[in-house]
């Protein structure tokens, strides 16, 4: 055969693209799709996390991707779906309190499903006809909802980390006075932030090559919030150690409690220094749409960029973050990347071609699911989710207090609540709760003590299925006692 023809090899593909196996194959998986939503939410399994040895669980993978095809051709191989399903977490189980992952709002998977199939690539225009202008809008929109002002705009991007790490490196290439982009690092910069950040802060900044030294750790208070005279601290001994602060990141709120800075004097201290104001809400900012518990987040209107992801407390799949600036043209200053073959003038601010503005190239189309949120509701149906998410931390800490033998951290701003009993090991009794189940709950370490921790995600937690996790906890700690 030469070089120029086409083997004839069986066309494995070719079933694949057949229209009626597509048809015949979405309605099964309605079907299986719609029983696993209702077995969850009526919480019918035994456990929301079937948790077995992970090295257990690879071997049955293993063994099952090495049987052999089965005859049908079916990608779905009759029970793939079933398998994957049985076998996940069960975030849409109302006992499900654990990482801060949304619960999504069901229709989303078809509307998921439909981007998926068009796969529109998003790094320029022409690759996003559709999603680039709906991005464009609902981003804007967003933004200026959030106070950031009529030049407020932003991008979406995948996930918080990704945003965290794009906003410092436009407050790098805006804040020096070299072309960073261009000639790489020589300063020794670094970025203040509150020592119980998330570690995704930490980890972009040793990503931009400034090490270890490059985070600064801000000291906080009993409650896990920035101490407004330690920044003053901070920064005096950074500057004695020869970096240049360019940077003052707030968490709105933390990951292991749920505390917020106080986003006023981060931002008076930003404008004192000269210094970029990033605000690292992931979690938190989406309380902005909520009248009743947006006052933790005073100030961040002032942030020069604020992340948040849309796939924590507001319904929607991850990953998908919106990455804010209230000047939108500082999006720009990320990445100052040429690439001929994309995009045909050297115009930077050309809303149109994503890419310019974000890391990835090839992205999700991302801003459909929110589109049709906004498009139907405004703000109104996230005010709601938060309301709700909120207020079931609320109703569970409360709780918590009243409660013989059991210690609360502090009482919840968010939808994060810590707590720990004041009888029996902690550690051994979440590890208890994930063997045993049913309910699924976290833990977390501050200041070198284990703390229990449930991020209220599900809407249905309501005030029985919380105190039940307190109950099954007590259960958990008797059983043991009694071995
Ligand atoms: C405060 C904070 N920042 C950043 C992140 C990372 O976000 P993502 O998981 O979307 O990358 C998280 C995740 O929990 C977070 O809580």
């Amino acid at each position: 055969m030469n070089a120029f023809e086409k083997p004839t090899n069986p066309s494995h593909w070719s079933n694949h693209y057949d229209v009626e196996r597509f048809e015949k194959s979405g309605h099964e998986a309605v079907g299986i799709l719609t029983d696993y939503l209702q077995t969850s939410m009526d919480s019918l399994r035994d456990f929301v996390l079937p948790l077995h040895d992970p090295n257990e669980r690879l071997a049955m993978w293993k063994s099952e991707m090495n049987r052999g095809p089965d005859g049908s051709g079916d990608l779905l191989r009759g029970d793939l779906l079933q398998r994957v399903l049985d076998r996940s977490n069960h975030l849409h189980d109302p006992r499900y309190a654990g990482h801060q992952v949304a619960v999504p709002l069901p229709e989303l998977a078809w509307l998921t499903a439909a981007t998926a199939l068009l796969n529109n690539g998003m790094a320029i225009d022409e690759m996003g006809p559709a999603s680039s202008p709906m991005e464009e809008a609902v981003m804007r929109s967003v933004a200026q909802f959030m106070g950031m002002g009529d030049n407020a705009s932003g991008i979406l991007c995948h996930g918080g980390t990704l945003a965290n790490l794009t906003a410092l490196l436009a407050a790098r290439q805006f804040q020096s006075t070299g072309d960073e982009w261009r000639d790489g690092t020589a300063d020794n910069f670094a970025v203040l932030v509150s020592e119980q950040a998330h570690y995704c802060v930490d980890r972009a900044v040793r990503v931009m090559g400034w090490g270890e030294q490059g985070t600064v750790h801000v000291n906080t208070d009993a409650q896990n919030c920035i101490r407004p005279e330690a920044l003053e601290v901070a920064f005096v001994e950074a500057e004695r150690k020869g970096l240049k602060v360019l940077c003052v990141v707030g968490s709105s709120c933390t990951t292991s409690s749920g505390a917020f800075d106080d986003l006023n004097v981060l931002a008076d201290f930003a404008e004192a220094k000269g210094l970029w104001f990033h605000v690292d809400g992931a979690h938190g900012a989406a309380q902005i749409f909520s009248k009743r518990h947006r006052s933790p987040l005073e100030g961040m209107h002032r942030a020069d960029s604020v992340a948040m992801d849309f796939h924590k407390m507001l319904g929607v799949p991850a990953l998908c973050t919106g990455l804010f600036y209230r000047r939108s043209e500082d999006a720009y200053a990320a990445f100052s990347q040429r690439a001929e073959y994309l995009y045909e003038h050297d115009v930077q601010d050309e809303w149109w071609n994503l890419s310019k503005r974000t890391f990835e190239c090839t992205k999700r189309m991302l801003s459909v699911a929110i589109f049709g949120i906004w498009e139907q509701h405004g703000p109104n149906l996230w005010e709601s989710l938060v309301d709700e998410l909120v207020g079931n931390a609320k109703v569970f800490a409360a709780n918590v207090s009243k409660r013989d033998g059991w210690e609360l951290f502090a009482s919840p701003e968010s939808n994060i609540v810590c707590f720990r009993s004041t009888r029996w090991d902690n550690a051994r009794l979440r590890a208890q709760m994930v063997e045993k189940g049913p309910h699924y709950i976290v833990k977390t370490e501050m200041r070198g003590e284990t703390w229990l921790r449930c991020t209220f995600q599900n809407p249905y937690t309501d005030e029985s299925v919380s105190s039940s996790i307190l109950t099954r906890l007590e259960e958990l700690g008797t059983e043991w006692l009694q071995e």
